[in-house]
């Protein structure tokens, strides 16, 4: 069972191993539809928005063996709750890590160089002429970028952002490997002394419940008054009120935003705003990426169902 319409390559994947239901609507299935869609799956192919607990096992029943979720976070999945009734788990790592790279710094690009904003006033038909003072933006050369979670994703970042010139710093829950550090010349900080210090703060941890509201009125307060907030990794990791507030009052210098804390949602204050550059969750949608998401996913899924290992299996 695919709860939504993935590539047919991936669906062609499946074929070879099961018999395939496509679920083809236009948006994310309920709670109760995901239930009484899944009923007799033996494995599910899941988005990031199915939430995927010890009730959708059962309504699957005993025959379900694996839940491969399309996307490399899985906060969505309670895992110990779906591994303990003895259903794999898999999410797609690597595949998406250079295409949420590139949005993450597309982002931060668009909001230093005020991309949006030009945009905007271009298209209100808006007179302009070139001058020095004319949309100044801010550069990144010599700046610091200070990483939450240098994982694949954060060195992907990194990569990009000494290319452009910039230090990096980070902080996380354990130290990168020596080679890591030494590549990225990637200095670790504890998170209180990167807040203060970096004018550039990326995200790239998971959601979990030690990272949720990471980023609150709290950590705001500690950064520069210049400082840039990026997120494409999980809305609830920043506190979207607070963000808010400190970007209206100036307390921060930005935001480039690519997911939000209840999704489909967006706060609206944040969409006053001029400085802060958003993204409607787009970090892995380019067409090879996704296409190499559902594969994978699907790879995973036909791997349990004849006998063999998974190819990404998360374990907790
Ligand atoms: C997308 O958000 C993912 O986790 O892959
Ligand atoms: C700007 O367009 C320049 O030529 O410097």
């Amino acid at each position: 069972m695919v709860t939504r319409t993935v590539p047919e390559s991936a669906v062609a994947v499946l074929r070879e191993v099961a018999e395939v239901q496509v679920c083809d609507q236009d948006r994310p299935l309920t709670a109760d539809e995901l239930r009484a869609a899944v009923g007799g799956a033996d494995g599910v192919v899941a988005m990031l928005h199915d939430r995927i607990d010890a009730e959708f096992v059962e309504a699957a029943g005993p025959q379900l063996e694996v839940v491969a979720n399309v996307a490399v976070g899985f906060d969505n999945i309670d895992v110990p709750a779906v591994t303990g009734r003895g259903v794999t788990v898999t999410n797609t790592p690597g595949v998406l890590t250079d295409a949420t790279a590139d949005l993450a710094f597309g982002l931060l690009l668009s909001v230093t160089r005020r991309l949006g904003e030009a945009e905007r006033l271009l298209r209100s038909r808006t007179p302009w002429n070139f001058h020095l003072g004319f949309m100044l933006g801010t550069g990144l050369q010599g700046k610091t970028l200070g990483i939450v979670g240098l994982g694949g994703i954060g060195q992907a970042v990194a990569r990009r952002a000494r290319a452009f010139g910039m230090h990096i710093t980070y902080t996380g829950r354990r130290r990168a490997a020596q080679e890591v550090e030494a590549e990225l010349e990637a200095r670790y900080l504890p998170q209180d002394e990167l807040l203060r210090t970096a004018d550039v703060i990326s995200l790239h941890c998971p959601l979990t419940e030690s990272t949720r509201h990471l980023i609150d009125d709290a950590a705001l307060d500690a950064m520069k008054s210049t400082a840039i907030v990026v997120n494409t990794s999980r809305g609830p990791i920043v506190d979207e009120k607070a963000l808010a507030a400190a970007l209206e009052g100036g307390r921060i210098g930005g935001a480039a935003l690519d997911v939000f804390e209840n999704e489909p949602d967006v706060d609206p204050g944040l969409l006053e705003l001029d400085n802060v550059a958003i993204a409607p969750h787009l970090g892995s949608a380019t067409t090879e990426t996704r296409t190499a998401m559902a594969e994978l996913a699907a790879r995973n899924v036909a791997a349990v169902l004849t006998g063999q290992q998974p190819l990404t299996p998360v374990t907790t």
